[in-house]
């Protein structure tokens, strides 16, 4: 099952707002960091827990606590824009960066930076970047990962056109993909249709 989809309420009215062209970079951060605490929730949905107990102030609770090392990554640098929301769900998680830029002509990514953290084979790795288009930044993401050892990765998107499922399915049939939506395809500049847009400028306000 690659790809899960997210259905909630609270998505789909974040994602309208991350949508509509008339949202301001400020308002675009905030439905972004909205949007990524529910779709992260989903994705983490099944990581594994150890049974503990704690002592409250009336006596002893059983609880669980999480149980596997787990590694954010966003990919630059719209991926950022989803960064504060999963260290919000999972502040003791570890955090690795990849730099990918897309060619203005050709959509074809190419990379300019990588920062992983050590160890990443027993660790539960969690890729954000809001859109996969034709998919070839996620799939350069995620070769860089299995390179560095990762064997468990999900990948949390906003926006996903059905080019950029069937590459990554292609490529790396085991990675399941978090989406709230699969939108119509891609226009011919390689820009999901009908999506919302250049993610990173309308974060950053450099449209
Ligand atoms: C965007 C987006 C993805 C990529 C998706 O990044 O954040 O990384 O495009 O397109 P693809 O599936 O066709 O590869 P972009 O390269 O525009 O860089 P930015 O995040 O720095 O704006
Ligand atoms: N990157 C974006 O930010 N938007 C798209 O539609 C495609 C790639």
């Amino acid at each position: 099952m690659p790809v899960q989809l997210v259905d909630h309420p609270l998505v789909h009215d974040a994602l309208v707002a991350l949508r509509d062209k008339r949202t301001t970079p400020e308002h675009f951060r905030r439905a972004a960091t909205r949007i990524s605490v529910l779709l992260a929730a989903e994705a983490l949905r099944e990581l594994p827990t150890s049974s503990t107990t704690v002592d409250t102030p009336l006596g002893p609770a059983a609880g669980r606590r999480l149980a596997p090392d787990v590694v954010v990554v966003p990919v630059l640098r719209a991926g950022l824009g989803m960064l504060e929301a999963v260290l919000e769900l999972v502040p003791s998680a570890r955090v690795g960066h990849i730099g990918l830029q897309r060619d203005e002509l050709t959509a074809v990514a190419s990379q300019y930076y990588a920062k992983l953290p050590a160890s990443l084979d027993a660790s539960y790795v969690l890729m954000i970047d809001p859109m996969l288009a034709t998919g070839g930044s996620a799939v350069a993401a995620l070769d860089l990962l299995g390179r560095a050892g990762a064997h468990v990765v999900r990948i949390v998107c906003i926006v996903a056109a059905p080019e950029g499922i069937a590459l990554v399915e292609q490529r790396h049939p085991h990675v399941v993909i978090y989406t709230p939506v699969v939108d119509e395809g891609l226009n011919q500049h390689k820009f999901i249709v009908p999506g919302l847009g250049d993610f990173g400028d309308r974060l950053y306000g450099t449209v």
